[in-house]
């Protein structure tokens, strides 16, 4: 693989990677370059910003693309369970083994094994895997027989795994092995004119899928897209694009304003982010999940007023096909959240300005009602998929631990 501009470009079409940034390009390139060899590769990069398709990349331009690929989401898998599910286990190896089972790593002998959230591995399955990393070994669980496979690991994380080795949450032989050759997945922020060619194709198959004309941008819209820090990266840009697509079905040339409303004020969080010493990923997750569900809320009651402004006639059937909005407005005392949300910064300046100085006042309160935000969500989530956790924390946007310890801090196990 001589790795030329036209290879290039090749590959992120076949992939589906959209975006000229250098430093994409860069770990584009890297990932086409480790492919052939049988290395292990550590992908870095934020919640969202698209690790996943170089996991791919590097499985299909390797010799092994003939051979099977697994993807495992480690944050997903209970701690229990884990080595079982990756190196088997023994018929009643433990209470429940009824049948001996064949791991990932048997199962994949000859290919490639993604393991997502490999932060969120236990100590005692890292063990395991550096055995397989460094000599193709494994031993199933309550076996003592060793045996042999042949898989590549291909890892990838969205927290500072060198955090964790100071912690003692992630061994430091395991980190260095994992991280012979690191690609780093840049943030969306960083990658400049690459939003509004994103923009373009999550308008385009947006539009697509809802049947509905593409939504585009005015110039000073642009800007408000190009200054914005996207901490969800190109999931949030897609959520956000999906979102205006199916709101704004009769404004297809979105403003800056417009574009502002949809967007969650970053300015109005710092203080109750700060607040705390550093937020996993996933509380930051939950927090930004938290401000644009409200945010769609208040978009959808924005836009029933005007229907009830302009037919009054109309109010008491308006109102009966928006009654999802009002679900659980006993329950939760609206009132007394004081959830900040910098709704319409172009417009409406001294609002927006009273606003930002009640959050400085009230930091506290707002941690707090946002923790309360945080637990209604979750009992929600849970609510909605039949206390499944699993399907809760993808709802959730979050790994299926990050659940269980909140479900243990908000004491919701019943
Ligand atoms: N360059 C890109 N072009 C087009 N779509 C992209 C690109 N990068 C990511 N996406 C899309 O953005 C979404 C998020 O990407 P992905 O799931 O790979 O994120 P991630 O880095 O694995 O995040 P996490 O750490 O949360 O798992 C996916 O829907 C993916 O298809
Ligand atoms: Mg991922």
């Amino acid at each position: 693989m001589t790795g030329t501009e036209a290879e290039l470009q090749n590959i992120k079409q076949r992939f589906g990677i959209i975006g000229n940034a250098p430093m994409l390009n860069q770990a584009v390139r890297v990932a086409m370059q480790v492919a052939p060899t049988d290395m292990s590769v550590l992908i870095t990069g934020e919640s969202g910003s698209g690790k996943e398709s170089f996991s791919k990349i590097i499985h299909n331009l390797s010799h092994r693309k003939h051979g099977p690929f697994t993807a495992i989401n480690c944050g997903s898998i209970p701690e229990g369970t884990i080595d079982s599910e990756l190196f088997g286990h023994e018929k009643g190896s433990f209470t429940g083994a009824h049948e001996a089972r064949k791991g990932y790593f048997e199962v994949t002998n000859g290919g490639t094994i993604f393991l997502d959230e490999i932060g969120e591995m236990p100590l005692s399955t890292q063990a395991r895997l550096l055995r397989v990393l460094e000599y193709g070994e494994f031993i199933k669980v309550g076996s003592s027989k060793v045996m042999k496979t042949d898989v590549r690991v291909v890892a990838a994380t969205n927290v500072n795994l060198m955090n964790k080795v100071s912690e003692g949450r992630f061994r430091e032989d395991l980190y260095y092995r994992l991280n012979s050759v690191p690609i780093f997945v840049p943030p969306l922020r960083e990658r400049e004119k690459d939003v509004e060619l994103l923009f373009r194709k999550f308008a385009t198959d947006f539009a697509e899928k809802y049947k509905v004309k593409p939504i585009t941008l005015t110039e000073d819209a642009k800007t408000v897209l190009l200054k914005y820090r996207f901490p969800g990266n190109i999931r949030q840009l897609k959520n956000l694009v999906e979102q205006i697509s199916v709101l704004s079905p009769d404004n297809k040339e979105i403003n800056g304003a417009t574009l502002a409303q949809y967007l969650p004020s970053a300015s109005t969080l710092p203080a109750v982010i700060g607040a705390k010493t550093g937020p996993d990923i996933s509380e930051r997750e939950i927090l930004y999940k938290v401000l644009f569900d409200l945010k769609k809320d208040v978009n959808e009651v924005k836009k029933m007023v005007l229907e009830v402004l302009s037919d009054p006639a109309q109010a008491q059937q308006i109102l009966k096909n928006n009654t999802h909005l009002f679900e659980g407005i006993q329950e939760t005392k609206i009132k007394s959240e004081p959830v900040v949300l910098n709704i319409n910064p172009g417009q409406n300046q001294p609002a927006a300005e009273e606003e930002v100085q009640d959050i400085s006042h009230e930091a506290e309160d707002d941690s707090l009602s946002i923790q309360k935000k945080e637990k209604e969500l979750i009992v929600r989530a849970l609510s909605k998929n039949r206390n499944k956790r699993k399907y809760a924390a993808r709802d959730l946007g979050i790994s299926e631990r990050t659940l269980y310890r909140k479900i243990k801090e908000y004491d919701l196990e019943k």
